[in-house]
């Protein structure tokens, strides 16, 4: 059975509250539960974290290496300014679809760099919550069929 890991980064705990014009009002643990119930209705394990802490972030990719085939990772602001994320992505070759729930290409101009990209497979954003199923499906298509 494909096991994946869905991992948000800082300020991701406060979805429901935390601007709802922007970032909607589906709260990290709806998220997640559908990530799951999700992964589970195509026959795939889904393991979900969340840190504010950028070096907990590279650990847990770190940690993803051998247990999980690929990662949903949704970086929040570290997105823009982390190398770090994005060597840590390199280094465990392990597949990683980015997710935003915003697009980020429609903000700020801070907002349209990102590392992630950099290593990711592909990027989803704009989307909203819908999106961590969207990016569910990339990644099993990606790892279906290469
Ligand atoms: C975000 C976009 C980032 O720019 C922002 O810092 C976030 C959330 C998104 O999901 O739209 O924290 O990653």
């Amino acid at each position: 059975m494909s096991s994946i890991l869905v991992l948000n980064g800082p300020n991701l705990n406060l979805l429901g509250t935390r601007q709802p014009e922007i970032y909607g009002t589906t709260t990290l643990n709806d998220i997640e539960d559908k990530c799951v119930s999700h992964a589970k209705s195509r026959d795939v394990r889904c393991v979900c974290l969340q840190s504010n802490h950028e070096g907990a972030l590279v650990d847990a990719i770190h940690a993803a290496r051998g247990v999980h085939d690929g990662i949903i990772l949704n970086a929040g602001a570290y997105t823009h300014t982390s190398i770090a994320l994005m060597d840590a992505i390199v280094s465990t070759e392990l597949p990683v679809v980015e997710l935003h729930l915003s697009n980020i290409h429609a903000r700020e101009d801070f907002r349209h760099t990102s590392y992630i990209a950099k290593a990711a497979i592909g990027q989803i954003c704009g989307f909203g919550a819908v999106g961590y199923t969207l990016a569910i499906d990339a990644l099993l298509a990606h790892l279906e069929n290469g």
